[in-house]
């Protein structure tokens, strides 16, 4: 597996299919809803990960997708090279905001992350990794995270969160929330991962989110120490959804253990 070639050709990709979604402001969106009125999904979230999946099935047949419009084939494991791809990741400020959203792939060999993109496709920012080589802000290395303490940390949260729900203790995160210096909510929550892996948040939680939400990013959390788990501290689990927190490495298991109480 040449990866170095991989990268290019992915970076390539990446690149192509955000100029194409820029273009996409000048003709019509068509928005749907999906799992509930607030999950959205248009056109060009199909139409990009169908030209992801074109593409990657032309440069080798035998690599996996698995998508989030689910246009590529059903993967259900991770052997052999597998693409995880969100083609838009923050659809809902894609839609309302026409910024804020993000293009976020990883690519895995037998289960190993190898190569992580998060490409912020307004500001054509891109953040990638690949594995045992380092991360990069566009041309600039990120460097390994310094510690912070929770008192000094600013975290992502949706503020739901903080509401009463059914799947977390909402009061201890009201406790969170008022330990830390402040908090943010972004609305993608790529953008989210891509920002406490360039130290720009320290880390950043969420009850619900699926595989191709956090592949990318979990790759480049390996290279700068950021800790990337399930709420119960283990793997996020790249075949099925569920609660995720990404953290500086100070910070992670202090928030777990004071702070987490899963219904
Ligand atoms: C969503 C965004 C959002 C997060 C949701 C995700 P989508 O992804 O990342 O910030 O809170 O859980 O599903 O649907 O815009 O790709
Ligand atoms: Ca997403
Ligand atoms: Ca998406």
């Amino acid at each position: 597996m040449d990866l170095q070639q991989l990268d290019l050709f992915a970076k390539d990709l990446i690149m192509q299919a955000g100029q194409r979604i820029r273009a996409a402001f000048s003709y019509d969106l068509k928005i749907e809803t999906k799992s509930n009125a607030n999950d959205l999904v248009t056109n060009i979230d199909r139409e990009t990960e169908l030209f992801f999946i074109e593409k990657i099935k032309e440069y080798d047949a035998s690599h996996k997708i698995l998508g989030e419009e689910g246009m590529g084939e059903k993967v259900e494991s991770l052997d052999g090279v597998v693409w995880i791809i969100d083609p838009i990741d923050g659809t809902m400020n894609f839609v309302k905001q026409h910024r804020h959203f993000m293009i976020t792939i990883g690519i895995f060999v037998d289960g190993v992350g190898k190569l992580g993109y998060i490409f912020d496709v307004m500001r054509e920012d891109l953040f990638c990794a690949m594995a045992g080589q380092g991360a990069w802000y566009n041309d600039t290395p990120l460097r390994r995270l310094n510690p912070v303490k929770l008192e000094e940390a600013v975290i992502g949260i949706n503020t739901i969160w903080v509401t009463p729900n059914k799947r977390v203790n909402h009061e201890k995160l009201i406790e969170l929330v008022r330990t830390v210096r402040g908090t943010r909510s972004y609305g993608a929550a790529a953008m989210e991962i891509a920002f406490v892996v360039s130290g720009k948040l320290d880390a950043y939680l969420s009850m619900r989110l699926s595989p191709w939400d956090v592949a990318g990013g979990i790759i480049i959390a390996q290279e700068v120490g950021a800790v990337a788990s399930n709420l119960q501290g283990q793997p996020f689990n790249l075949l099925s959804s569920g609660t995720f927190m990404i953290a500086n490495p100070s910070i992670h298991s202090q928030i777990l253990e004071q702070y987490i109480e899963l219904k």
